[in-house]
């Protein structure tokens, strides 16, 4: 692995406490080339403005105008290519970070870590259980860092959480139930051919560009479930459908009963045509319960004290969380490890996406024998 000496502080290492993170300081910049240029790779686009210690040197997507404007904010510097292969040979790039549509997913990560490259790929790792597998399998063999952008650990809201559980102040995890709403997917999202249907669409709407809305969306709930729950799946049951988008493939309402080795209950709803009503997380431990709502505002109950507030969150410095991903990343490169967010941590969060979808589709209950 390519390695620029590093040093770190005292408050890096406060910081590493809270947060996993580790500053590396005094490094040459990280080379990154960004694949796709739209909506999420603005967010990208975002954190490297924030950090010097990334130098963007080139940037690949269809849309010559969409790496124009981003070239324009990072100064003109980058190099662009249509061909996102050639972007992956530039020997000017030394992390390729991946923003583009799941089904493109794996080619591009697999072709970036035979080429050499640490990449950061966009969640979800992939559109199902097998070719996350190859992912991992190559990203092994390279001796790369290999990470899938699940930056939400990283919000203050999920730290927080995190911290106080892992504090044992509701006793050990029991049960969580997630209830997520949203309304439809922007119309701006990039347009898909399906080659087998021949269908023409958003790619949120298309299987087989997004896999299923719980991966799409969902799993950045279900990767702060399995932080907290720190057990494999052990069986899942779901239902959904499309109740409101009848020109969408992928479902608007799920529902989803998960259970853990270790006992723990995970229940998650999703609707897809609620505009703006918030969703609400219930954490029940066996000596109390940690409940909030999307403005963030974490509530305590235990026996006799209803609404208390908590502990405050510390060490987090509230940073963005892409920063905070992506410091974490290039620490991983430095001291030559894994990310925290490995293919190993995405695939335990897939796997519950992947599991509602084989459940609903097929109408059975799906075991962790259906990812031996
Ligand atoms: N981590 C998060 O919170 C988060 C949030 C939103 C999206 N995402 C993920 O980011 C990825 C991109 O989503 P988005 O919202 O930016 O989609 P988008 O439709 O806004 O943008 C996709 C971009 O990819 C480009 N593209 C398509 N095919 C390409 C190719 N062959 N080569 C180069 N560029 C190509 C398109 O031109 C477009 O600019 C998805 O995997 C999505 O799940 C993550």
């Amino acid at each position: 692995m390519s390695s620029p000496s590093a040093t770190f502080t005292r408050r890096a290492a406060l910081a590493q406490a809270a947060t996993g993170v580790v500053l590396a300081q005094n490094a040459s910049p990280a080379k990154v080339g960004l694949i796709g240029n739209g909506n999420r790779g603005t967010a990208h686009l975002a954190a490297y403005l924030k950090m010097p210690e990334i130098k963007v040197t080139a940037l690949s997507d269809l849309d010559s105008a969409r790496m124009d404007t981003y070239n324009a904010k990072l100064g003109g510097g980058a190099t662009k290519y249509v061909d996102w292969r050639e972007l992956i040979r530039d020997k000017n790039v030394e992390v390729v970070a991946i923003a583009t549509p799941n089904f493109l997913h794996p080619e591009m990560a697999i072709a970036a870590l035979r080429a050499g490259k640490h990449v950061l790929l966009e969640k979800p790792i992939a559109i199902n259980y097998q070719l996350a597998k190859q992912i991992e399998a190559e990203a092994r063999k390279s001796g790369k860092v290999f990470a899938v952008g699940m930056q939400r650990r990283y919000r203050t809201t999920d730290a927080h959480v995190q911290q106080l559980v892992d504090s044992g102040i509701i006793g050990a995890v029991r049960f969580i139930n997630i209830s997520e709403y949203r309304g439809d997917w922007s119309p701006r999202g990039w347009h898909y051919k399906d080659p087998k249907s021949g269908r023409t669409a958003n790619w949120r709407f298309l299987k087989s560009a997004a896999g299923s809305t719980e991966l799409e969306f969902s799993v950045h709930a279900f990767s702060q479930v399995v932080q907290l729950v720190k057990s494999p799946l052990a069986r899942c049951l779901a239902s959904g459908g499309i109740m409101h988008y009848k020109d969408h493939e992928t479902r608007d309402v799920c529902e989803g009963i998960i259970d853990f080795d270790n006992g723990v209950r995970f229940t998650y709803t999703f609707c897809l045509f609620a505009q703006g009503t918030p969703g609400r997380t219930v954490i029940v431990g066996d000596k109390g319960v940690l409940r909030y709502g999307e403005d963030g505002a974490i509530l305590l109950d235990t026996p006799g004290a209803k609404g208390k507030t908590p502990p405050p969150l510390t060490g987090h410095g509230g940073e963005p969380a892409e920063v905070l991903m992506y410091k974490e990343f290039l620490a991983a490169i430095h001291e030559r490890r894994q990310s925290v967010l490995s293919a190993a941590a995405a695939m335990d969060a897939a796997k519950i996406a992947w599991a509602m979808e084989i459940a609903t589709v097929e109408s059975r209950i799906v075991t962790a024998k259906d990812f031996a």
